[in-house]
């Protein structure tokens, strides 16, 4: 009697799951059944992107000290240099986004090429460090909050890493970090290498192993050849919107990196007016080779959620959960943390 229940149960579990799967790819719901929760047996990483920037300016320790407490996994620090090779955390190399220097330094405004594209502002390798700490964050984005604004210093990437480890302590948590290089090419350029840099920082915490909680990230996969060759740590390569994968390059990926972290649009893409379509392959066609997912980014903010979620960001987490992503990079890690558990 056992034998033939186990039996029942196991076909109907099975058909209810494939039907499950299928129908959330085309439309994302929320649903109490236990069978699609079955993500919640996975570790299944909760990033905090920028630290936890839905709530506090990005890239200050604020922000990243935020997403620790709403039970990030790991935090991620994008990285750029300063005038004198000092690794600091900044989404890009030219800062008017997101701090007051027009204001602090009005005479240090430049216009450069970068990475192909003309920029002006003020640039992170025209200051010394001594003078980016006399710089304060400020919200990039005006539809959020800014009652943080002009509060927050620019932390170093060592800042960073010793409060992580502080952290750990208070916490008896094991938090990670999950660093960006950000133009690697272009600092390469300019004399300022990034790469030797961070295997330098990672190396003096005792973070360059591949076991440790450190898991490195870049769009450029020269530079992560160049990361394989100084450090044992997991590596990340970033793809964006424009990226069309083929079966023989996650191969060939799978041969020195731990993952690939897709714009969220290569998995589920959206048609011309922003409608979702039905989910590509691309989860299991990494998980074939061995690649972990991370796919970015995750934003609750009305004009970033798509329609279909009738504006419940936890619909789009669960979407992904149950496509099988590794993890998310997320904005507001404590709603990734909340449809996760
Ligand atoms: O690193 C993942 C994601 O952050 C990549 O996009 O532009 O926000 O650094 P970006
Ligand atoms: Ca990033």
């Amino acid at each position: 009697i056992m034998n033939t229940w186990h039996l029942i149960s196991s076909l109907f579990l099975s058909t209810f799951f494939c039907i499950t799967l299928s129908s959330c790819a085309l439309t994302p719901h929320i649903s109490t059944n236990p069978v699609e929760k079955s993500w919640q047996k996975k570790n299944i990483l909760v990033i905090g992107h920028r630290g936890a920037s839905g709530y506090r300016p990005e890239h200050t320790i604020e922000s990243y000290a935020l997403a620790i407490e709403m039970g990030a996994d790991y935090i991620e620090p994008d990285l750029v240099m300063t005038k004198d090779g000092v690794l600091i955390a900044r989404h890009e190399n030219e800062i008017s986004e997101t701090t007051d220097a027009e204001i602090k330094f009005p005479k240090r405004k430049r216009t450069k090429m970068i990475d192909g594209l003309s920029v002006t502002g003020w640039f992170t390798e025209d200051l010394t460090l001594k003078e980016i700490k006399t710089l304060k964050a400020h919200e990039r984005l005006s539809s959020r909050g800014q009652a943080f604004n002009v509060q927050f210093q620019i932390p170093t990437f060592a800042e960073i890493l010793a409060f992580v480890q502080k952290k750990n302590k208070e916490t008896n948590r094991v938090i990670g970090i999950y660093p960006e290089v950000k133009h690697p090419a272009y600092f390469s350029s300019i004399g300022l290498a990034l790469e030797p840099a961070l295997a330098k920082e990672l190396k003096r915490v005792g973070l360059n192993k591949l076991e440790d909680p450190v898991i490195i990230q870049s769009f450029e996969l020269a530079s992560l050849r160049n990361l394989k060759s100084l450090v044992d740590c997991k590596l990340v390569y970033l793809l964006d919107e424009n990226v069309r994968v083929s079966a023989s390059e996650l191969k060939d990926w799978s041969t020195f990196l731990y993952g690939i972290g897709p714009y969220k649009r290569l998995i589920i893409p959206a048609g011309p007016n922003g409608e979702l379509l039905p989910a590509t392959s691309l989860v299991s066609d990494a998980h074939k080779v061995g690649l972990k997912v991370h796919p970015y980014t995750f934003r609750s903010d009305a004009q970033y959620l798509a329609k279909e979620y009738k504006g419940d960001p936890l619909a789009e987490y669960r979407q992904f959960y149950a496509l099988g992503v590794d993890g998310v990079f997320s904005d507001f890690p404590d709603q990734a943390v909340q449809a996760r558990d």
